[in-house]
């Protein structure tokens, strides 16, 4: 008897400790009576907000005194910044991608010229990729922006990144491919869905749409399959930015523009700049990185929107670091952007 009540106070523990404590704070974040709130634990929050403080600011150096370009010998992206500039933003990098290992992640301190580890070419694209998402992706990022520290936070690979998966069947090949299914993972908020939505959402230009628009029996074309693979993309844009589905839809009509909050549309061109991350600059770095650094299929690893956000629903809680570091935000053309339009096909 004993026995049965401890296994049964055991379990009512277990069961317990997985539950989160009240109260919460509710946000109302649509029309009244249509349920859109925003429902958040405030001792989660608090810790969330500590782990996104930003740095210290080195202030903004100053734009006087020769150019770099006009001092060093091999600068091909950052020339236009003055000597001061180049100098601070050295030291920023160096902070927020290898503050262990310092200039030498990057450089044959011998020689700061000389190009010949990887990751200092793949940094010289990296401050092309950033100024592209600050000064074009602007319906995104507004006027917040991005730095490396966005991402990297002090890491060499930033916390959050995808490869593609590696195909796996049932047991075996012959038994079918499981397509990452009852497999889950912190991607897609440990769902039974699809674990890995990203290659079609993320880099192949797949619009998130399964919603008929007609009734049977010529109303909705889409499987089950695409239903799983939108899910599982929805869970992973909930989880990234730590909200409820409803913080973007009124859950009476998931694909109504008009009943959906700003924070939709913004994260529709979420969509679009995470597709030009990872096609226009992550895949082409594919053979700068060595092997070890690539994935199973042996692919790059590439963006989503836990990258950036890490469970804040504005990365860094909305903090902009780009006073100290304009020139990250400076106008920079070379773009691609994959799907134009917010009209359903
Ligand atoms: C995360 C990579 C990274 C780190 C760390 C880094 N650098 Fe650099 N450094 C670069 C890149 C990329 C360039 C080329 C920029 C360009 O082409 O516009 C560069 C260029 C330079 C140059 C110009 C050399 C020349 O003559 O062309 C100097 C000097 C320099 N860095 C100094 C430093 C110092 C000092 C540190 C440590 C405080 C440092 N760097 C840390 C990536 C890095
Ligand atoms: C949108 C997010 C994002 C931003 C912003 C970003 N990076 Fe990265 N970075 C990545 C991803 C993703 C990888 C991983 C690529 C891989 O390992 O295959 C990476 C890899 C790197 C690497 C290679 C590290 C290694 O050890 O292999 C360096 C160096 C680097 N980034 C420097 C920078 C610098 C410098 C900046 C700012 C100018 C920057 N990154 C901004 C996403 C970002
Ligand atoms: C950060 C905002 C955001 C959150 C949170 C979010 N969605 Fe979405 N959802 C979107 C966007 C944007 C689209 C349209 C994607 C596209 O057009 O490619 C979409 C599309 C959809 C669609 C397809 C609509 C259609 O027209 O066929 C469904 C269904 C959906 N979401 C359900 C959910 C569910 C369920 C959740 C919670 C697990 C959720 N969403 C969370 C932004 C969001
Ligand atoms: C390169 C970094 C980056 C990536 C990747 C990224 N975001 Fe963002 N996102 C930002 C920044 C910066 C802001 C803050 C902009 C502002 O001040 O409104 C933001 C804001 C948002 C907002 C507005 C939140 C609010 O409370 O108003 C939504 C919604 C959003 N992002 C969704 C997404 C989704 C969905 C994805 C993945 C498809 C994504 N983001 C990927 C940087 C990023």
């Amino acid at each position: 008897m004993r026995k049965i009540l401890l296994v049964f106070l055991l379990g009512v523990t277990f069961i317990l400790t997985g539950c989160e404590r009240p109260a919460f704070q509710k946000a109302q974040s649509g029309f009244r009576g249509t349920g859109m709130a925003d429902i958040q634990n405030p001792r989660i929050t608090a810790e969330k907000v500590k782990q996104n403080e930003l740095p210290p600011s080195t202030g903004l150096a100053p734009g006087d005194g020769p150019k770099a370009s006009e001092v060093y010998k091999n600068v091909k992206v950052l020339g236009n910044l003055s000597q001061a500039q180049f100098t601070t933003f050295m030291v920023s990098m160096t902070n927020w991608v290898a503050p262990k290992e310092g200039c030498s992640y990057c450089h044959n301190v011998a020689n700061f010229a000389e190009d010949e580890k990887y990751t200092k070419i793949v940094s010289r694209r990296m401050i092309q990729m950033n100024q592209n998402i600050n000064a074009n992706w602007k319906d995104h990022v507004q006027g917040t922006g991005v730095t490396c520290y966005t991402c990297h936070r002090g890491n060499h690979i930033p916390q959050n990144v995808w490869f593609k998966d590696v195909p796996q069947g049932i047991s075996g090949p012959a038994l079918g491919q499981r397509n990452g299914q009852n497999a889950p993972a912190a991607s897609v908020a440990y769902s039974s869905l699809t674990n890995e939505p990203f290659s079609k959402y993320l880099l192949q230009s797949n619009p998130a749409r399964i919603i008929g628009k007609e009734g049977l029996p010529n109303g909705n074309v889409h499987s089950l399959q695409e239903t799983e693979h939108v899910y599982g993309i929805m869970m992973h844009f909930s989880k990234s930015l730590g909200v409820n589905c409803t913080y973007c839809h009124n859950s009476r009509a998931f694909s109504d523009w008009s009943q959906s909050s700003p924070q939709r549309g913004q994260a529709w061109f979420g969509i679009q700049m995470v597709k030009d991350i990872n096609n226009t600059y992550m895949e082409p770095l594919t053979a700068t990185f060595p092997a070890h650094r690539l994935g199973g299929t042996g692919d790059v690893a590439k963006a989503n929107c836990s990258t950036c956000h890490q469970g804040a629903n504005k990365p860094l809680y909305g903090k902009s670091m780009l006073a100290d570091y304009p020139y990250l935000a400076q106008q920079y053309s070379e773009t691609k952007k994959v799907g134009t339009s917010l009209v359903a096909k």
